[in-house]
C-alpha cells in the first residue's frame, strides 16, 4: 500500500468543491419529520419553556404551521395530542373526536401532501401517565394492546398516513397490524419505535406533551440504556410484526445502535433526535457557547453516516432554511 509523501489525503479537502465531490453523507429536506403538538382547549400558541422555539398548538392555527412546514419543503410532521381529559384508560386516545382525530383531518384538509404520522402511545391520555393501562400498580401489556389497537385504527380512519406506536409493549404492531388490515387500512404503513430507550433525555418532552408518569419511571417497558443486543430482538420482533420502519431513539447517545441495526435489517430506519438533545443544543447556542448552525449540522451528519436514513427532529424548519442558503 502506498503512503505519505505519495498519498496526501489533503489533497481533496482543498475546498470546497473538492470536498463536495467526496462528500459521504448528505442532510436532505426530504428525510425530515417535524414533530407538532397540539392542545386541546387553548386559543394561543403556548411556548414551551425547556425547547426555545417549539409550541404547543391550538387546532385553529395548525394552518398556518402546515403551510410553513410545507413551505419550507418538509415533508412529515409527526403529531403528538395534549387533550383537555384524561381518565385511567386513555379515552380521548381513541375518541373520533380525541384533539388529534380532529389535528390529522384538519391538516389533511390545510395541506394534503404533507405526510402525517402519528404517535401511538396512551401516556399523554392517561391520568397515571403511562403508556399503558394500570393494574396492582403494574403497567398491563396485554390489556394495552387492544387500546393501543384502537388508536392507530382511530387515526388512519381520520386521515392519518402513516402510524407510529411509541408505548413499547410486546405485541403492539403485530395487534396494530391487524387492526388496521381489518379496517381496510392495509396500505397505512406502521413505524415502529422499535428500539425506544429508557432515557433522561426525554424530560423536556414531557413538559411540551403533559406526560411525565405520576408514580415510578418507564423502565419496565422502555430499553435499559446498556442493550444493544437486545435492541435487535426487538428489531426482528417488530419485522415479524409487520413493521414498515424501524426506530431508534434516541439518537446521539445510540448512534452505535443506529449502525448496528443498519448492518442487521433492510427495512428503512428512523432516528428521532429527541427533545433533550434540541434543548442542550438551544441552551449552549443562546449562551454562545457553540455555533448553532454547525453544531446542528454536524449532529444530525452523524446521526445519518451512522445509518438513519430518515431523521425526526425539533430542527427541521431550521435545517431546512439551511439547507437552501
Ligand atoms: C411517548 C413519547 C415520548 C417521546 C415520544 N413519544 C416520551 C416518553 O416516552 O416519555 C419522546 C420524544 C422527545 O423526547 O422528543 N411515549
Ligand atoms: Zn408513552
Amino acid at each position: 500500500m502506498s503512503t505519505f509523501p505519495t498519498v496526501r489525503l489533503r489533497r481533496t479537502r482543498q475546498n470546497e468543491k473538492l470536498r463536495g465531490l467526496v462528500r459521504e453523507t448528505h442532510l436532505n429536506v426530504d428525510q425530515l419529520i417535524y414533530p407538532l403538538f397540539i392542545a386541546e382547549g387553548i386559543d394561543e400558541p403556548h411556548k414551551i419553556s425547556s425547547m426555545p422555539g417549539i409550541m404547543q398548538w391550538p387546532l385553529q392555527q395548525l394552518d398556518r404551521e402546515a403551510e410553513r412546514i410545507a413551505s419550507l419543503g418538509i415533508p412529515a410532521v409527526l403529531l403528538f395530542g395534549l387533550p383537555s381529559e384524561k381518565d385511567e384508560v386513555g379515552s380521548q386516545a381513541y375518541a373520533a373526536q380525541g384533539i388529534i382525530q380532529q389535528a390529522i383531518r384538519r391538516l389533511k384538509a390545510a395541506s394534503p401532501d404533507t405526510l402525517v404520522i402519528t404517535d401511538v402511545c396512551l401516556c399523554e391520555y392517561t391520568s397515571h401517565g403511562h403508556c399503558g393501562v394500570i393494574h396492582n400498580g403494574t403497567v398491563q401489556n396485554d390489556e394495552s394492546l387492544g387500546l393501543l389497537a384502537d388508536m392507530a385504527l382511530s387515526h388512519a380512519e381520520a386521515g392519518a398516513d402513516i402510524v407510529a406506536p411509541s408505548d413499547m409493549m410486546d405485541g403492539r404492531v403485530g395487534a396494530i397490524r391487524h387492526a388496521l388490515d381489518e379496517h381496510g387500512f392495509k396500505q397505512t404503513p406502521i413505524m415502529a419505535y422499535s428500539v425506544k430507550f429508557a432515557s433522561a433525555f426525554y424530560g423536556p418532552f414531557r413538559e411540551a406533551a403533559g406526560s411525565a408518569p405520576q408514580f415510578g419511571d418507564r423502565r419496565s417497558y422502555q430499553m435499559d440504556p446498556a442493550n444493544a443486543r437486545e435492541a435487535l430482538r426487538e428489531i426482528d420482533l417488530d419485522i415479524a410484526e409487520g413493521a414498515d420502519i424501524v426506530m431508534v431513539k434516541p439518537a446521539m447517545a445510540y448512534m452505535d445502535v443506529i449502525r448496528q441495526v443498519r448492518d442487521h435489517c433492510n427495512l428503512p430506519i428512523a432516528a428521532y433526535n429527541i427533545s433533550g438533545e434540541y434543548a442542550m443544543v438551544k441552551a449552549a447556542a443562546q449562551n454562545g457557547w457553540i455555533d448553532e448552525k454547525r453544531v446542528v449540522m454536524e449532529i444530525l451528519t452523524g446521526i445519518r453516516r451512522a445509518g438513519a436514513d430518515m431523521i425526526i427532529t425539533y430542527f427541521a424548519p431550521d435545517l431546512a432554511q439551511w439547507l437552501r442558503e
